[in-house]
């Protein structure tokens, strides 16, 4: 049995503790608004390199880097006016941003995965907020998970996740948001949303007056994807699962959404009330729960693909996919 990480409740000593080691090159987990992520140096080839290896993440999948602002970001990517913007009006929160990287970049070469891009998003959550002003550098923080399973919203699904790999995890309750960030690419002339989130489309798209493309999930395991984190399978529990069910099978457990959803055992409703922030904020959480070796599959039924909803199926979607 290898020993499991120290988990501690997110005070400022324990931020100012978390803070020391990430800028001693150790791994720290730590909350964001949307899921936990684990969180090295950005600029320190080590640290980053050692965040691949205790997710077991291929190196072609690129590493999200979290800053306080966009004075923080422009340090180290090029901010264009589209991308001055969107800070303005969605930063802090769960947005990324893929941009150039700027010829004097420091981040790790490793956080781009050999592109050259860099992804990055100001968090709206105060521990992570004061973890990066404590630890005065930019924070590459992939979600806080093995790769390929579901993605951690309380602090007890890191350490059972990751256990010893990661050095620390800060404790801040479970995540509001429940669902990754949005990830919007601003490399190229037309934006192009690598994955849905809180953030909508339809949001980006009436801030920035433009019609914004969406990137087509993948299903091979190809390096050079635009977004190498669109393997088609991914966010996956150990069960199959069964979409958009009219009514659960013989065996199955049900995910449930709205007022009028059956009840019982085996049962868990996403928002009884049909409230698609509630829905993504309950996902993950549901997901594991269910995840059980005395049902044979999990059965979702469907949600309106409106708003969140785009996200919330995104994920289904991808949850759903045969390994
Ligand atoms: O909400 C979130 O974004 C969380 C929290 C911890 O901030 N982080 C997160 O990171 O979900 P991760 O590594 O699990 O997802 C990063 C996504 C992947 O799909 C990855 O391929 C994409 O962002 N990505 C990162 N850098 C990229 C780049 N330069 N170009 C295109 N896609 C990139
Ligand atoms: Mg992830």
């Amino acid at each position: 049995m290898t020993a499991g990480p120290r988990v501690a409740i997110a005070t400022a000593d324990a931020i100012d503790d978390a803070a020391g080691l990430i800028r001693a090159g150790r791994l720290v987990a730590f909350p964001t608004e949307t899921v936990y992520g684990l969180g090295a140096n950005a600029t320190d080839d080590a640290a980053c390199a050692a965040v691949f290896a205790a997710k077991g993440r291929p190196r072609f999948n690129p590493l999200i880097v979290h800053v306080l602002d966009v004075t923080g970001a422009a340090a180290h990517v090029l901010i264009d006016e589209r991308a001055s913007r969107l800070a303005d009006i969605f930063w802090p929160g769960p947005l990324t941003l893929v941009l150039p990287r700027r010829a004097d970049c420091r981040l790790s070469l490793l956080v781009s995965a050999g592109l050259d891009t860099a992804a990055i998003r100001s968090p709206a959550h105060l521990v992570a907020r004061d973890l990066l002003r404590k630890a005065d550098r930019p924070i590459a923080a992939p979600s806080a998970n093995r790769s390929g399973e579901v993605s951690p919203t309380t602090a007890e699904h890191v350490a059972q996740s990751l256990g010893g790999a990661v050095d620390f995890v800060l404790d801040g309750g479970p995540c509001a948001v429940g669902i990754e960030s949005t990830v919007l690419d601003l490399s190229a002339m037309v934006p192009i949303l690598l994955r849905p989130g809180a953030v909508t489309a339809e949001a980006l798209s009436a801030a920035l007056g433009t019609e914004i493309a969406r990137a087509a999930p993948v299903g091979g395991e190809d390096e050079g994807l635009a977004s190498p984190g669109m393997l088609a399978r991914h966010y996956a529990p150990g069960r199959p699962v069964r979409l958009n069910a009219a009514k659960r099978r013989a065996g199955e457990a049900l995910l449930a959404f709205g007022a009028d959803a059956p009840i019982g055992d085996g049962v868990l409703n996403l928002s009884t009330r049909g409230d698609l922030a509630e829905a993504a904020a309950n996902l993950f959480r549901m997901l594991r729960a269910l995840d059980q070796p005395r049902y044979a599959a999990i059965a979702v039924m469907p949600i309106p693909d409106n708003g969140l909803g785009e996200a919330i199926n995104d994920r289904l979607k991808r949850a759903a996919t045969p390994a």
